[in-house]
C-alpha cells in the first residue's frame, strides 16, 4: 500500500503531463486590473466557501442558495453538481495553502466516495472527476485513485459498443433507444485518466468513440449543438434531435454549446487528434462571433431564446467557455490563440466584476451570482451555481499561469 502511494507521488507529475501539452505560443498582453487583484479573488472566495461550510447540513452538498428564502439548498452525493464543492475547496486549497479548505474537502470526498458504484448515474464524470479527479493532482492517495478507478469501471457498464457511446438518460425503452446529451462529453475526462493509471486501451476506446459519436449527431452545420440525441439502440441510427435545458428543439443552449467546447478541447488534449482541435475551434467561433453574444461576453442562457435582452445571462456557461478557452489558446498559432486569449480574459473579468461576483458574505456563500440552471421549466433561475463556481476558479488559475510564463 505504503510503496503504491510512494510509486503514485513519484509519478504524479508526470501523469500531468497529457497528450498533448500547452505550447505557450501565447503572448498576451494581459488585463491590468485582472492580475493585479487576482490573489485579492482566491481570498474573496476562500472567505465566501468557510461561510458556505459552516452553513452545510451533515451529509449534504450545496446546489444554490434561494435569496428570497435566505435558504442554502443542496443535494445528496447522488446528483450530478455534488462534486464540484469539494472540486473547489481543493482548488482554493492549491492557491491558498489553507488547511480548513483542505479539511473540509476531505470531509466531503468520503461522502461521495460511494458513488463509484452507482451504475445508475449517468454524471459520475461530473461527480467523481472534479472532485476525486483534482484530489489525486493535489494531494494524491492511493484510496482516491481506487475510486477514481472503480468509478470508471461502473460508468464503463453504460457503454455500448454498438452505439459507440455510453448511454446518458435512461427511459424504459433502453431497448429501442439510447439517448447521449452534450453534457456527458464531460464524463470522458475519467475514462481518459482509468487509460493513464492502468494503461487499458478499453478505455481510450471507449471514450474516443463516444467523443466520436458525439460529433456525428449532436451538431448543426454551424456547429451548434442539440443537447438531446436519439439513438437506435440496435443499429446506433439517428432517429431524434432536440433540446431540454435551452429555448426550443432548434436553438443553442449556452451551457450546452459551453460544454462542448471544454469537452473537444480535453478531447484534443487527451488524443492529440486534430479533428477534435477543428471541432473545438469551430464551437469557440460559434459562441465568440454570435450576433447574441453579449460585449461583455457572458452569454445569455440561450442564444436564441426571442427574449434576448431582456432575459438571463448564464454565468455557468461564461466560465466553463473562458476556461476551455484559456486550455485552447495553448494549442494553437499566435494570431489565432489571441482572440481565444483575450476571449477568455474578457470572460473572467466580467465574472470577477461586480456585477456577477457576491458582496462578501452574501449568495449562501458562493462566488458568482446569475447562473441559469434549467429555465424553460423556471428552476435554478438566476441563481449561484457550484459548477460556475468551479470553472470560474479553473479560468482564473489558468489565467494566472499563462501569465506567469509569459
Ligand atoms: N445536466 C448538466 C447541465 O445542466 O449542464
Amino acid at each position: 500500500m505504503l510503496k503504491l502511494k510512494i510509486v503514485y507521488l513519484i509519478l504524479c507529475p508526470f501523469l500531468l503531463l497529457t497528450a498533448c501539452s500547452i505550447n505557450q505560443q501565447v503572448t498576451p498582453r494581459a488585463s491590468k486590473s485582472l492580475t493585479t487583484t487576482i490573489d485579492q479573488r482566491y481570498r474573496h472566495a476562500t472567505t465566501q466557501y468557510k461561510l458556505m461550510m459552516d452553513e452545510l447540513p451533515e451529509g449534504k452538498l450545496p446546489k444554490t442558495f434561494v435569496k428570497a428564502q435566505n435558504y442554502l439548498e443542496t443535494s445528496g452525493p447522488d446528483w450530478w453538481t455534488s462534486g464540484y464543492y469539494p472540486g473547489t475547496l481543493l482548488r482554493l486549497y492549491e492557491q491558498t495553502g489553507d488547511s480548513l479548505l483542505l479539511k473540509e474537502a476531505k470531509r466531503t470526498l468520503a461522502l461521495l466516495a460511494k458513488q463509484q458504484n452507482n451504475a445508475k448515474s449517468p454524471d459520475l464524470g461530473f461527480i467523481i472527476y472534479n472532485s476525486f479527479g483534482r484530489a489525486m493532482q493535489t494531494i494524491p492517495e492511493i484510496d482516491y485513485h481506487k475510486v477514481l478507478l472503480g468509478s470508471a469501471k461502473t460508468m464503463a457498464k453504460r457503454y455500448d459498443p454498438k452505439v459507440k457511446a455510453i448511454r446518458s438518460w435512461d427511459t424504459r425503452q433502453n431497448d429501442k433507444e439510447f439517448i447521449v446529451v452534450i453534457d456527458h462529453l464531460m464524463n470522458l475526462e475519467l475514462l481518459f485518466w482509468a487509460f493513464r493509471a492502468t494503461n487499458d486501451s478499453s478505455y481510450y476506446k471507449m471514450a474516443n468513440n463516444h467523443a466520436e459519436t458525439v460529433l456525428k449527431n449532436h451538431f448543426r452545420s454551424d456547429y451548434s449543438t442539440y443537447q438531446i440525441v436519439h439513438l437506435d439502440t440496435k443499429t446506433g441510427k439517428l432517429k431524434q434531435r432536440r433540446n431540454a435545458q435551452g429555448y426550443g428543439d432548434e436553438s443553442t443552449w449556452s451551457r450546452g454549446e459551453a460544454w462542448a467546447l471544454y469537452g473537444y478541447t480535453m478531447l484534443y488534449r487527451e488524443t492529440a487528434d486534430a479533428q477534435y482541435l477543428e471541432q473545438a475551434k469551430h464551437i469557440a467561433d460559434f459562441i465568440l462571433d454570435h450576433p447574441n453574444l453579449p460585449k461583455d461576453m457572458i452569454p445569455y442562457w440561450d442564444f436564441n431564446t426571442p427574449e434576448i435582452p431582456n432575459t438571463y445571462r448564464d454565468a455557468s456557461a461564461g466560465a466553463i467557455s473562458a476556461a476551455a478557452l484559456l486550455e485552447l489558446c495553448g494549442y494553437l498559432d499566435e494570431a489565432m490563440a489571441k482572440k481565444y486569449f483575450k476571449a477568455g480574459e474578457t470572460m473572467i473579468e466580467t465574472l470577477a466584476s461586480p456585477e456577477y461576483t457576491a458582496l462578501l458574505g452574501t449568495n449562501g456563500g458562493f462566488i458568482l451570482m446569475h447562473g441559469a440552471g434549467y429555465i424553460p421549466i423556471m428552476a435554478e433561475v438566476d441563481v449561484p451555481l457550484p459548477y460556475a463556481d468551479y470553472y470560474y476558479l479553473e479560468a482564473l488559475n489558468r489565467y494566472k499561469a499563462i501569465i506567469a510564463k509569459n
